[in-house]
């Protein structure tokens, strides 16, 4: 029987044109976080399995329910289901926090979840994120904001709403946590068994809770607001005077909780409605207590991180441009096997002017190629056989407008190409 293995449920093949798509998001997140002085940083793809339990939190559904775990020599491991814990694990055990601080990381990566699979929701996915690590002040929060929105409207997405909360520090939230238990209370047994046990340990997680009744229970709760102690509700006032002293609108949304245990104070959102239900292409937030919780000395940090597969779904569906694929600047044809050293040389040569070049590797006929060039769309074609390398001349032609210019095959010909291709290209638009 034939073989017939797919790749896995909720995964991706990124092939083909779809490749710019991606060379475009991540190019223009890259080029945004360099503008405001983040580095980036690698990480590894899985970690000890204790590193999120206790920074993602024991009683969030990506723990209790997502994680890929394997038990290799009996140390139990994890694929990343996201990338702050790993780079605060990095930058930890790397001593970047005792230098001059604020630390500040971006990553591009990808994670993995046991979730079940829909439009724009995968098992593994990638991120564009940044942390921080050494700010406690609200000028921070908003500086990260401005970089997430920075990055969205330069990808030309619109149709983003960003929505803001503050979920407090363990002192106001430990007040919060009463009135959530005494709101639960009474309605216990409609609560799912995850919610259950988390009404003991982590009432806040059955606000995020993805099974329908529990969110419908949800609804009515208590909100964090209503119980931020004066630090907390001080740097939310002021990271919204921030905010809107950079004209970037926000609305406040008390429902926002996120999924994650280690969020403190502000947490946010970048929502669109254009691409179905999962339309959180941007989420983050404070956590000020994780490095210590980790280990390291109390120091405050925050960060977001962006789906790129949700990112790109956003600009297919709003119709915005990608970067275009430069695409093969000439194809070299050789008449026959004799012509083919020349074709090496040439290539060898075109494309140490950084121009793509190819010639024929599969013994096609003089026709065939033509028609592979025209496939693989070449700007310029050249036509190799024993009148051409005898005459050390031959016919450069342009294959948009099929005209045809005699290009001498010496040591000129690399400046001749050169300024024939880049006319081709920019021609007018230079002028
Ligand atoms: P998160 O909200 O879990 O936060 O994920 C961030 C973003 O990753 C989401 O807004 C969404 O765009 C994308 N995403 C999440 N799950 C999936 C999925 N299954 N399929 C496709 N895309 C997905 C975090 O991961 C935090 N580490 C963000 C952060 C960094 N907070 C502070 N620093």
């Amino acid at each position: 029987m034939a073989l017939n293995i797919k790749r896995p449920n909720g995964t991706e093949d990124i092939t083909g044109k779809n490749i710019r798509k991606w060379h475009t998001v991540e190019r223009t997140a890259r080029d945004a976080a360099a503008e405001f002085g983040f580095h980036e940083i690698r990480i590894p793809t899985f970690e000890n399995t204790e590193l999120f339990q206790r920074s993602v939190g024991e009683t969030t559904d990506v723990v209790q329910k997502e994680m890929y775990s394997v038990i290799a020599k009996e140390t139990k491991f994890t694929l990343r289901p996201e990338g702050t814990a790993g780079t605060i694990r990095a930058m930890l055990q790397n001593g970047m926090l005792n230098e001059a601080l604020p630390q500040k990381a971006f990553y591009i990566l990808s994670c993995f979840r046991h979730e079940r699979p829909q439009a724009g929701r995968l098992r593994e996915f990638h991120q564009f994120g940044v942390e921080m690590a050494g700010s406690k002040l609200p000028s921070a929060d908003a500086d990260v904001i401005l970089l997430a929105h920075t990055i969205i409207s330069q990808l030309g997405i619109k149709n983003v709403e960003l929505k803001i909360n503050s979920i407090g520090c363990p002192k106001c939230r430990a007040e919060y946590h009463k009135a959530l238990k005494a709101y639960f209370e009474d309605k216990k047994d409609q609560l799912c068994d995850t919610c259950l046990s988390r009404l003991e340990k982590n009432p806040m997680r059955i606000l995020d809770c993805k099974s329908p009744i529990c969110s419908e229970i949800a609804k009515d709760a208590p909100v964090i607001l209503d119980f931020l102690c004066e630090e907390c509700s001080d740097h939310f006032q002021k990271l919204q005077s921030y905010l809107t002293n950079l004209d970037l609108s926000f609305t406040v949304d008390p429902k926002i909780v996120r999924g994650l245990d280690y969020y403190t104070k502000t947490v946010f959102e970048f929502v669109t409605t254009d691409i179905g239900a999962q339309g959180t292409i941007c989420g983050g937030g404070r956590y000020d207590g994780l490095i210590k919780q980790l280990g390291g000395q109390d120091t405050p940090a925050l960060g977001f991180a962006m789906g790129l597969e949700r990112l790109i779904l956003t600009m297919e569906n709003q119709g915005v441009e990608f970067d275009e694929d430069l695409g093969c600047s000439l194809y070299i044809a050789p008449m026959d096997e004799s012509a083919v050293p020349t074709a090496m040389k040439i290539a060898k040569e075109i494309r140490s002017g950084g121009f793509n070049v190819e010639f024929d590797t599969v013994g096609r006929g003089l026709k065939a190629q033509m028609k592979y060039s025209d496939k693989i769309g070449a700007a310029f074609t050249i036509v190799l056989g024993d009148n051409e390398i005898s005459s050390g001349t031959a016919k450069l032609k342009n294959m948009k407008t099929g005209e045809q210019i005699d290009i001498k095959l010496d040591d000129t010909l690399l400046n001749t190409f050169s300024s024939i291709a880049l006319d081709d290209m920019f021609g007018g638009v230079l002028e």
